[in-house]
């Protein structure tokens, strides 16, 4: 039985292992390269003690709402509030927890417009403390990091994991060390893990390098890693479809459409997925797809031209920096969920991305770029017939507007697709661009009637 739990009854908490997920080994302790012994494949956490006291399903979702309205701080997280079927804390204060997760699921109406599917959601995952779903992976891994010792954690990252780990380091007293790319990453989530006290290294590579040196390091040094490779991550990051699933009262939707990077995220939320069907806690899984930018389409090569068995990398480049990679850790997994949920995997154009961008924007919530790939995929997903009109779809928005000014700015500034004409035409009433003036009464005035009548 829990002992953390701070409301409500308490139910079974399950004590974790690892189980790797090519040779199936499972073991109660991992390297810190968190790989297998036995093979070098990944780990995923498995909870071998949850068929004998399975939670009840009435009963745990009780629970996780009477959480609400506890005023306790491990409550309070919108991720520890899921703890049942989370790896077990042993007392409920060691959670390293910045009030995480409680994201809030927006109608997209103008969007639903767009795209002909009326029920259309976003689940903003960019409302989290940091500006991003990493947040509720690293409460958990940060927890785990602190409660094992360490003095350092660090991670490669394409800006939102340094960000989002410099600060749980920092609430948790530990040191981080951050491997990005240089010049690679908007300087709003630099600017994040500089304030956060994060020892943060620009390398001359891209993100995957950053990730192999990573590798290399902890292997070396006694520094904890909190990438997505780590298991703890995914199992944090799986609450956002517990979340989801209770905002629609446990009716699942049809879709969930997520962009893809590293993979860890759709790796999660699938996972989550399958273990909320294996629980009874819903009667039927969603279908879970991941959009990838064209230029960094390692998952959909994958799948089309090996028939998901073996990797093809890609030499990765967009501008949506936060999905700018081509060797994804958590390929295997991702594609084992995508298999398992019935989902599909799709590209888009840079110019499809920008537009679903704005549209997003539109709607007074905006989102960053990477983020903005799940409208434009769902668009292609509609139009083969994968997503049908009287369907429920949900989209995963990843990060927050803020995430990333300079992109926004080049949109609507009108920088960003250069002369093109066609293009610029089909963005057109997409654009917003700041409008210089000198400060008189009549200017103003013009302008607002200029644009009364555009
Ligand atoms: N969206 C945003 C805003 C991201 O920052 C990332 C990944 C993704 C989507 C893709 O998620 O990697 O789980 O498939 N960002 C990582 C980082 C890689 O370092 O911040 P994924």
């Amino acid at each position: 039985m829990s002992s953390t739990s701070t409301s409500g009854p308490s139910v079974r908490q399950s004590a974790h292992q690892f189980r790797c997920i090519a040779c199936a080994h499972v073991s109660d302790s991992a390297e810190q390269d968190f790989r297998c012994g036995n093979c070098g494949d990944l780990l995923e956490i498995i909870y071998p003690y949850w068929k004998e006291g399975t939670p009840d399903p009435p009963q745990v979702k009780f629970i996780w709402q009477d959480r609400k309205v506890s005023f306790s701080p491990i409550d309070l997280s919108g991720v520890w509030r899921f703890r049942d079927v989370l790896p077990m804390l042993e007392k409920a204060e060691e959670a390293v927890t910045l009030r995480e997760g409680n994201t809030p699921l927006y109608e997209l109406p103008q969007c639903s417009r767009i795209t002909g599917v009326p029920r259309l959601f976003a689940k903003h995952q960019g409302m989290n403390p940091t500006g991003s779903f990493k947040d509720t992976g690293m409460t958990v891994a940060a927890t785990f990091a602190k409660r094992a010792g360490f003095r350092w954690v660090a991670c490669a990252s394409t800006g939102n994991t340094s960000a989002s780990m410099a600060a749980y380091a920092a609430r948790a007293g530990m040191r981080s060390l951050v491997l990005v790319p240089e010049g690679k990453i908007s300087w709003s989530k630099l600017s994040q893990a500089l304030d956060y006290g994060a020892v943060t290294c620009q390398l001359r590579t891209d993100f995957d390098g950053c990730l192999k040196l990573l590798q290399e390091l902890v292997r070396k040094a006694p520094v904890y890693q909190l990438n997505s490779i780590n298991p703890f991550r995914l199992e944090g990051q799986k609450t956002l479809a517990l979340e989801l699933l209770e905002q629609f009262d446990w009716n699942p939707p049809d879709h969930i459409i997520v962009p893809g990077g590293n993979l860890g995220n759709s790796s999660a939320i699938g996972k989550a997925l399958l273990e909320m069907l294996d629980l009874g806690l819903i009667p039927r899984l969603p279908k879970l797809s991941v959009i990838q930018a064209e230029g960094a389409n390692a998952l959909v090569r994958t799948l089309r031209e090996a028939g998901g068995k073996r990797l093809i990398s890609v030499p990765a480049e967009t501008r949506a920096t936060a999905i700018r990679i081509g060797n994804p850790a958590s390929w295997k997994k991702a594609a084992h969920m995508l298999e398992a949920t019935g989902g599909a995997c799709e590209q888009v154009s840079e110019l499809e991305m920008a537009q679903a961008k704005a549209e997003i924007g539109a709607e007074g919530i905006g989102c960053e770029p990477a983020s903005a790939v799940t409208l434009a995929g769902l668009k292609k997903l509609v139009q083969q017939g994968f997503v049908k009109p009287d369907e429920t779809v949900v989209l995963v928005l990843t990060g927050n507007l803020l995430k990333d000014p300079d992109f926004t700015i080049e949109f609507h500034g009108g920088e960003m697709f250069g002369d093109d004409a066609s293009t610029a035409k089909s963005l057109e009433l997409l654009r917003h661009p700041p409008i210089v003036l000198d400060a008189t009464l009549d200017a103003v005035m013009r302008t607002l009637d200029q644009a009364e009548h555009s």
